[in-house]
């Protein structure tokens, strides 16, 4: 009861402090966050992140000299974690602005990434999602989004559980990797991830290829991170019987094990208006489609 209470509370933003109190009642951690609680910065000279709104928006500069990046304190395993992010308005050619989770960088680490391929001034930015399990990533496919992530926030989420991995954009799912540890697949079940943020110079590669290179003289390139929500179960406390979740979190229930049929339509929308590119029907790089892509 005091949970659910709790869990309610945490819809009122102007609440927050109270509903980090009670929030040690039940021992979870999905309070609408509090960036300084939270981060820390991992990359870059102080200038280069920026709290501003009263701590709600963490901006992420980069300019010639600088990337800028922050981390979460604390590693999580399984959950629901949303971000509102607002992209470089105007020219972001060559910059990529990457969200993702990690777990430690160890040869079989497991990731997943949101990384936004910026464009030159009213092209649209491309959406690269990846999954790196036991260590193999190259899973990487590409979408436009169906409006301008630059002139407002959007939120940026993903599902995570022992079932599937769901990544979203304003609820509408883009992305699903499905468990197929069944038939020998890898899946991102042992290790807890990080949440992480960065920009970057991509010139090389992001923007139509590398032929967009980032144009200084528009710097410094801004992208802002703005309120979140993490509602996930704490790793990376001490031994896998430690970490992870205790039964009954609402992500493990039946209705979050696979996508709905109003979800999967939905998928099938982002995939077919707005697919720019997909490993598995690569057919040069992957002369044998990898096995995930026929079972899906
Ligand atoms: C940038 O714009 C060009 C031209 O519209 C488009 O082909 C490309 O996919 C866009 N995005 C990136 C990241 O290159």
């Amino acid at each position: 009861m005091k949970e659910q209470i709790a869990c309610n509370m945490r819809q009122f933003q102007d609440l927050r402090s109270l509903a980090a109190a009670v929030c040690i009642v039940c021992s979870c951690t999905n309070v609408l966050g509090v960036y300084t609680d939270d981060f820390h910065v991992t990359w870059g000279a102080p200038n280069n992140t920026k709290l501003v709104d009263g701590g709600e928006v963490m901006q992420l500069m980069l300019d010639n000299h600088t990337a800028a990046g922050f981390a979460s304190n604390k590693m999580y395993l399984f959950g629901s974690i949303d971000m509102q992010i607002k992209l470089i308005p105007g020219d972001s050619a060559g910059v990529v602005t990457a969200y993702y989770f990690s777990s430690e960088l160890t040869p079989s680490h497991d990731e997943v990434d949101f990384e936004f391929l910026g464009n030159v001034t009213s092209q649209p930015y491309i959406l690269q999602t990846n999954i790196f399990a036991n260590g193999v990533g190259g899973r990487e496919q590409r979408i436009y989004l169906w409006f301008d992530p630059s002139a407002d926030f959007h939120s940026y989420s993903l599902l995570w559980n022992e079932q599937q991995i769901v990544l979203s954009v304003d609820g509408i799912p883009i992305r699903r990797f499905a468990n197929n540890e069944a038939v020998g697949m890898p899946y991102l079940r042992k290790q807890p991830m990080g949440i992480y943020a960065s920009i970057w110079d991509g010139g090389t590669w992001a923007t139509r290829g590398g032929l967009d290179k980032v144009d200084w003289g528009s710097s410094p390139f801004v992208a802002e991170f703005g309120r979140y929500k993490v509602d996930a179960c704490e790793g990376g406390k001490g031994t896998m019987e430690e970490d992870g979740c205790p039964s009954g979190k609402w992500w493990n229930e039946a209705a979050y094990q696979e996508l709905s049929y109003a979800k999967k339509g939905q998928l099938s929308w982002v995939r077919s208006s707005f697919l720019v590119y997909d490993y598995c029907t690569d057919s040069e790089r992957y002369p044998v489609p990898p096995p995930e892509c026929s079972i899906s």
